[in-house]
């Protein structure tokens, strides 16, 4: 048996954010990032709806990037003391999972962050509080999963919480949100729906019901993404909605062991200066995943279907992943999105140095593999690796060199 679980409610299309004025309840608590909603008005706009649906209202601001253990702890404390039945998570993919993992907390104070991380382990929730979640990216899709990513920044590790109580009750998809991102947050974010949708496809825990979603997913994005980085904002909000038909698709089939990887390097060289942010991580990392698990006969033809789909030619299943792992690359290029870790900048950009040395990799490369087969993506994966094989593969993404094992 499976199951397949989406949110109750999905309200897309422009200006679908007034649709808050339709929810039933007495204290809304609106979780916001570092003040982009704010900046672009879209948060008056949502409280000024919740006051229409006759809400009392209270904000919680200033949700981190990549959000950290203590920030789920301070909000569930806010939440504990204001009682909402509704969270309204508004913003990036981090004050959305960060609400989340907050709402777990509040509905159950006793609840330690461990205890969060078991998958699939989550008691029920919805005894206070009901969830609604508000994109203002295109790629997380954060608000139809049943994940939540949380920093551990003692350890330098992201977590994924990962249960289907947590699939938001409602989304709301209104690309209005998604047209005030910049370029290179538009970059990131895509590519990170791309590798949803890929990763889902090829998935162990694939099915009927995610894989034309992913597919679906697959077109839109090679044909929106590039366009949308250069401004088009028609195509900026096909993506808000192909993200969120990736999101619909791996939150039913999970992900693959290009996500296992993004978690455990996100934060591992923080204290050299900055994140490998997980977008572009992902971005760097899929096309060696891709000839890595290609060695897999069933992931080699579920990948060839997806060249196929994606009308890139060839006439072998070997040829078409090939051109499938090129046009990657190429859209890497032209996002301005470096190949390897080596040339990731701090900033993200492409760079002759990176931000991580070469020594402090080979370092911590040993630690960063085996954390990354304990992530709860691996799982799913369609070639389980070794240790050791971890360890290769990472050093490919380090070097930018082929995988040919
Ligand atoms: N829950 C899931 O299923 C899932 C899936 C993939 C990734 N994640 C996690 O989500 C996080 C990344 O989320 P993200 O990529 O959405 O970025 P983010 O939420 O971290 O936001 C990045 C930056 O963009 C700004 N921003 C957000 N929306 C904007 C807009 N419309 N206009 C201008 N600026 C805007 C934010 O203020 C922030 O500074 C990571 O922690 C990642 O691990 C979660
Ligand atoms: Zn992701």
């Amino acid at each position: 048996m499976a199951r397949f679980t989406l949110p109750r409610d999905l309200y897309h299309g422009k200006g679908s954010l007034e649709t808050l004025k339709t929810l039933k309840g007495k204290r809304a608590m609106v979780c916001v990032g570092g003040g982009s909603m704010k900046r672009f008005g879209f948060l008056d706009r949502a409280v000024e709806y919740l006051k229409e649906a006759g809400m009392e209202v209270e904000l919680f601001e200033g949700i981190e990037s990549d959000p950290s253990v203590e920030t789920v702890m301070r909000g569930a404390e806010a939440m504990q003391k204001f009682q909402p039945d509704w969270i309204v998570a508004m913003g990036g993919g981090s004050p959305i999972d960060a609400a989340k993992a907050m709402w777990i907390k509040y509905e159950y104070p006793e609840t330690t962050f461990e205890d969060m991380c078991k998958v699939f382990g989550l008691p029920t929730l919805r005894t206070k509080a009901h969830f609604c979640a508000i994109p203002s990216t295109s790629g997380t899709a954060t608000e139809v999963t049943a994940f939540s990513i949380i920093t551990d920044y003692e350890k330098g590790i992201k977590y994924p919480i990962a249960d289907f109580e947590i699939t938001p009750d409602v989304a709301i998809v209104d690309p209005d949100l998604a047209e005030t991102m910049p370029k290179k947050l538009v970059a990131h974010t895509g590519m990170d729906a791309l590798t949803h949708a890929i990763e889902a496809y090829v998935s162990t825990a694939n099915c009927d019901y995610t894989d034309p979603l992913a597919l679906h997913a697959i077109k839109m994005i090679q044909r929106d993404l590039i366009g949308s980085y250069a401004g088009d904002m028609e195509k900026r909000d096909n993506m808000h909605n192909a993200q969120c038909l990736a999101g619909m698709a791996f939150s039913n089939a999970l992900l693959g062991i290009v996500h296992s990887m993004a978690h455990k390097t996100g934060a591992a060289f923080a204290d050299c200066g900055a994140h490998i942010i997980h977008g572009a991580a992902n971005a760097m990392y899929l096309p060696k995943v891709i000839a890595f698990n290609a060695k897999d006969e069933t992931a080699a033809k579920r990948y060839a279907e997806i060249a196929d789909f994606m009308g890139l030619g060839g006439n072998t299943t070997e040829e078409k992943i090939q051109k499938l792992i090129e046009k990657v690359r190429s859209m890497n290029d032209e996002l301005n999105i470096p190949h390897c870790i080596k040339h990731y900048g701090a900033d993200s950009y492409p760079t002759e140095e990176g931000f991580v040395p070469e020594k402090v990799f080979l370092e911590r490369v040993h630690d960063i593999a085996v954390n990354a087969i304990a992530d709860a993506c691996t799982g799913s994966n369609p070639r389980q690796p070794s240790v050791e094989e971890m360890e290769k593969l990472l050093k490919c993404c380090y070097y930018d060199t082929e995988v040919d094992f």
